[in-house]
C-alpha cells in the first residue's frame, strides 16, 4: 500500500523527522516535487533555508514558482516562527511558503511586503486535504495554472536566461581564481552549462583549467585565439570561435582563455572607446548558450576589471578578510559605484552585488568560533558588504588538485582537476557545492 494513502506527520517525534518523514519522502513526492527541484539546507545571505523548492521549468527562473519549506519541532509554536519565516520569503523572493510542525501545516502567499495565510490544516488532516495543498502549490498548478498576480512587476521582470557573475577584489591571492575554477565545476554538475572567462593577464585560471598543454613557447596555441581576441574586434572572433573545452572536471566546461601577452595589450585597447563593451555584445550573441559565464578578473583596477564588470549581470568578492583585503573593499564599492554609472548610460540595470565570500578562511577551531565571526560582522558593519554563508577554508586538497599531473612517458604533464573532482568527498568539495547552491539561490536560478 502507498504510505501517501495512510500518513500522519503527527507521529514525528522531532524535528528530523519532520524533515525526512513527513516533508521529503511524503509532502513533496505527493506535490510533484522529485529531488531534481528541490534543495535541502539551502544557505541564503546568512540564512539557512530548510527547503527551497521550484516548479519552474529549465531556463524558467520565476519567482512565483518558487517555495520555502520550514520544518519546525513538534511542540514549537509556529506562530513564534512567523517573523523569521517572512523574512525567509522575502530573502528569496519566493512566492508561497510552507511552515510545518507535524501537527500544523501552513501555506502562505507573499503579497507585497507581507504574507498572508492561505491555508493552516492539521496534521491528520493531510491525506484528504492534500488537493488543496496541491491546488495551491503542486509542482503542476504552479506551472500551468499560475494564479494571479500580486508581485510588483519589477520582481517577476526576468532578463536573458543567461547569467555572468564577475568574480573580483582589487587585492591579489584572495581567492578569486579558486573560487571561479571550483565554483565553475559545481554548477556544471547541477547541471549549468557554464562558460569561463579568463580576464586577468596572469593566465591563472587558463592554466588550472589545464589549457596550458605546451611546455615550449613555439606550441602556444592560446596567443592566436584568446580574450584579447574577444575584446578588439566587434565583427571578427565571436565566442564560439575563441571558446575550448576544459577537462578540470566532468561534465566539461568552456573556457575563454587568457595569455601574458593580454597586459601589453592594454595599451592598444585602452584607445579604443568600444572595447569596453565587446564583451556584453557578443556575450548576447551565446545567451542560449550557457547559463552561466563566470569572470575572472585581474586584482586591479585596470581595464579588464572595467570590461569584466560592464559585462557582468553580478559581482561576487572573494576576501580572506584580513586587513588589506578589508581595506580593498573600500576601492571595491567606489570601482561598483562609477562602473555602475557607466553601465547607466548604456541602460544596464547597477551591478548586483552578491556579497563577500569569505576564503581561504583558517580551520583552527578556536579561530572559527570566536574570530572569524567578528571578522565577518566587521565587513557587513564597516564595509557595508552582505557576507555569504558559505565559507571556503584553506585547505590542501583544493592546492593539491590545481597542482595536479600526470607522467607521460618521463614527463610530468599537468593535469589539474576541481577539488569535487579531485577529492568529492572533502569539505572542500562540500563547500563549494554550497556556494553553488548559495549562489544560483542569490541569483534566482533555483
Ligand atoms: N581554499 C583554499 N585552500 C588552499 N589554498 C588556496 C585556497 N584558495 C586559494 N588558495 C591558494 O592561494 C593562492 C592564491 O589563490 P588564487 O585563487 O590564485 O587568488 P587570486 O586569484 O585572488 O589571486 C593560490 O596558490 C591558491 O592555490
Ligand atoms: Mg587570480
Amino acid at each position: 500500500m502507498s504510505p501517501h494513502v495512510f500518513y500522519n506527520p503527527e507521529n514525528c517525534r522531532n524535528e528530523a523527522e519532520v524533515e525526512s518523514k513527513f516533508i521529503v519522502y511524503y509532502l513533496l513526492p505527493a506535490l510533484g516535487y522529485d529531488p531534481s527541484n528541490w534543495y535541502q539546507e539551502v544557505t541564503v545571505g546568512r540564512l539557512r533555508l530548510d527547503f527551497l523548492a521550484s516548479a519552474n521549468a529549465q531556463n524558467q527562473q520565476s519567482n512565483r514558482r518558487q517555495i520555502v519549506i520550514e520544518a519546525k519541532h513538534p511542540k514549537q509554536n509556529l506562530d513564534r516562527h512567523l517573523r523569521k519565516f517572512r523574512q525567509y520569503i522575502e530573502t528569496v523572493q519566493a512566492q508561497y511558503g510552507l511552515l510545518i510542525n507535524g501537527r500544523e501545516i501552513r501555506v502562505y502567499e507573499r503579497c507585497g511586503n507581507t504574507i498572508e495565510l492561505r491555508l493552516n490544516l492539521a496534521g491528520y488532516e493531510i491525506v484528504d486535504r492534500l488537493p488543496e495543498i496541491q491546488q495551491l502549490v503542486g509542482r503542476h498548478t504552479l506551472q500551468h495554472h499560475l494564479p494571479p498576480i500580486s508581485l510588483p512587476a519589477s520582481i517577476l521582470e526576468t532578463k536573458s536566461a543567461m547569467k555572468v557573475i564577475a568574480v573580483y577584489h582589487n587585492k591579489g591571492g584572495v581567492g578569486k581564481t579558486t573560487t571561479v575554477i571550483n565554483l565553475a565545476a559545481a554548477l556544471s554538475k547541477r547541471g549549468k552549462r557554464v562558460l569561463v572567462i579568463d580576464l586577468d593577464s596572469q593566465a591563472n585560471t587558463t592554466y588550472a583549467l589545464g589549457l596550458v598543454k605546451f611546455q615550449d613557447e613555439s606550441a602556444d596555441d592560446i596567443r592566436d585565439r584568446y580574450v584579447y581576441n574577444v575584446i578588439v574586434n566587434r565583427n571578427k572572433f565571436p565566442i564560439a570561435e575563441v571558446v575550448r573545452k576544459s577537462d578540470f572536471c566532468n561534465p566539461s566546461i568552456d573556457v575563454i582563455p587568457s595569455h601574458i601577452d593580454l597586459m601589453e595589450k592594454e595599451q592598444e585597447l585602452v584607445l579604443i572607446d568600444a572595447a569596453r563593451t565587446r564583451l556584453v555584445k557578443k556575450l548576447e550573441e551565446v545567451d542560449s548558450t550557457y547559463d552561466i559565464v563566470l569572470i575572472d578578473t585581474p586584482p586591479s583596477l585596470n581595464l579588464y576589471a572595467r570590461i569584466a564588470l560592464i559585462a557582468a549581470d553580478y559581482i561576487l568578492i572573494p576576501s580572506d578578510l584580513k586587513p588589506f583585503a578589508n581595506e580593498g573593499l573600500r576601492n571595491v564599492q567606489r570601482f561598483i559605484t562609477e562602473i555602475d554609472e557607466f553601465r547607466d548610460s548604456l541602460g544596464r540595470k547597477p551591478l548586483e552585488i552578491l556579497g563577500v565570500l569569505a576564503s581561504k578562511v583558517a580551520t583552527h577551531a578556536k579561530f572559527v568560533e570566536h574570530t572569524l565571526p567578528k571578522m565577518e560582522a566587521v565587513i557587513e558593519e564597516r564595509y557595508g558588504f552582505r557576507m555569504l554563508r558559505t565559507r571556503i577554508f584553506e585547505r590542501r586538497d583544493v592546492s593539491t588538485a590545481i597542482e595536479n599531473s600526470i607522467e607521460v612517458g618521463d614527463l610530468d604533464i599537468p593535469n589539474p582537476k576541481s577539488v569535487l573532482d579531485f577529492r568529492p568527498n572533502s569539505p572542500s568539495a562540500q563547500e563549494f557545492e554550497d556556494l553553488a547552491k548559495e549562489v544560483l539561490v542569490l541569483i534566482r536560478e533555483l
